[in-house]
């Protein structure tokens, strides 16, 4: 990975919390809270790899687990007990753990100096339930993260609710200005591998793409990313589309995800432009990113299709932030629209932005492969983008705008064909 990759804030502002390698959990629970919480944390996306089991019976049920059958990688035990028990018990416990077995204790009493002593036995971590979700899987990330991939990057999905409303062109330009405006280690992924277009809008003719992953997913490293990567600016890089039809990608779901794990390891900002299909490995690509984004048009196909997908994504993602929506294209002369408000309130989702239709504006900047910011830094429109990419990134604030003079003067010279 190129090093500019490396550096610079991340989306949202904060840490994210690092996949969990494929280990094997067992729980054993007291309550039926804290099982609860363990089925949950199952299936949230960062625990896909993992795999968990709860049982009932606290402490005595492990013991009598373990006892004759060996240690997974991580024992989860419940103890309302107090110190003294819980101390003998982990005692007899540590009998029969094999070495790199993990345990995280769940107790009752909010006590730094239990969790001090339990932490100096060895314990991985003590919990206070009750506990939410997250905490537990957080819990068990920090284990495995090493403290290189503790600093993980930020991916965000976004996908039209219709083919053609746009979500390719607001990627890249977000993308863009992330690179741009806040000089933070930015990533482009065109997924939409037979026909993207981000190599075009970006004025980029690379001889590298994914299709070279599609071959090879679990090559995926980062020198074979930054060899397929092409720069298009200090701080912005894009893994294009092959754009080739030699090839159909009906891929197994899990071909992207190496080069994911690859490019959060070592990338702050990710911007995944997903195409409008539902292929399984779509569907697995959006459920694993950290934020989606909807892109929609104000027509009835977009608000059912915006409907369904938000429902499928809210089930699946119970733990994390809902998706954003984007309206673009608001505003055709002479076309029947339905109403923003009606829009949003039938989805339960405020937009995140309002981006009008501007054939004129969107028209250039495709024809020239420019960006907004690039052809135009003071339009509405621009700025408009320059908020939402603001609002992705959380509480930091943009370094201050150097307004490329390049960018209309190139337009002028015809920047593209030259
Ligand atoms: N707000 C807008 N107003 C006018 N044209 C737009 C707008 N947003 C995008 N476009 C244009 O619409 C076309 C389709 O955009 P694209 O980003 O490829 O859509 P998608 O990725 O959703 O299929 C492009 O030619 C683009 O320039
Ligand atoms: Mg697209």
């Amino acid at each position: 990975m190129s090093s500019q990759g490396r550096t610079g804030a991340a989306l949202g502002g904060e840490g994210q919390i690092a996949a969990v390698p494929r280990v094997t959990i067992q729980a054993f629970c007291e309550s039926g809270d804290t099982a609860a919480v363990m089925n949950s944390a199952a299936t949230d996306r960062r625990m896909l790899k993992a795999h968990v089991k709860a049982h009932m019976g606290g402490m005595n049920a492990a013991l009598e687990a373990y006892r004759s059958s060996p240690t997974p990688n991580v024992v989860v035990i419940e103890s309302t007990s107090d110190r003294a028990t819980i101390l003998a018990q982990l005692e007899e416990l540590s009998e029969y753990c094999d070495p790199g077995t993990k345990v995280i204790i769940v107790g009752r009493s909010n006590d730094i100096h239990l969790y001090r002593e339990l932490i100096s036995l060895g314990v991985s971590d003590y919990l206070v339930a009750p506990m939410n979700v997250l905490t537990f899987v957080t819990s068990v990330s920090n284990i495995y993260a090493s403290d290189a991939g503790k600093n993980v990057g930020r991916v965000t999905a976004i996908l039209g609710a219709k083919g053609g409303v746009g979500s390719s062109t607001i990627a890249h330009n977000i993308a863009y200005n992330i690179a741009t405006s806040y000089e933070a280690g930015t990533v482009l992924v065109d997924f939409d591998l037979g026909f993207g277009t981000a190599g075009l809008n970006l004025n980029q003719d690379p001889v590298t793409s994914l299709g070279d992953i599609v071959q090879t997913p679990e090559r995926a490293d980062s020198n074979i990313l930054d060899r397929l990567m092409v720069k298009c600016s200090d701080h912005l890089s894009l893994l294009a589309a092959p754009a080739m039809l030699d090839t159909t990608y009906d891929v197994p779901d899990s071909t992207f995800e190496t080069m994911l794990d690859t490019l959060r390891a070592t990338t702050p900002n990710i911007i995944l432009d997903l195409p409008h299909t539902w292929t399984a490995w779509v569907r697995r690509t959006i459920m694993a990113a950290d934020d989606v984004i909807l892109v929609a048009a104000p027509d009835l196909a977009n608000l059912r299709n915006a409907r369904n997908l938000l429902d499928v994504l809210n089930a699946a993602r119970p733990n994390d932030a809902k998706p954003r929506l984007i309206m673009n294209m608001v505003g055709v002369q002479k076309r029947p629209e339905i109403a923003i408000t009606d829009f949003a309130k039938a989805l339960d989702l405020e937009p995140m932005a309002i981006v009008p239709f501007d054939a004129k504006l969107f028209g250039a900047a495709a024809n020239n492969g420019q960006m907004l910011a690039e052809l135009e830094p003071n339009n509405k429109v621009t700025e408009t983008l320059l908020d939402v990419t603001k609002a992705l990134m959380g509480r930091a604030e943009p370094k201050p705008v150097k307004r490329n003079l390049l960018g209309p003067l190139a337009s002028l010279l015809g920047r593209k064909a030259s």
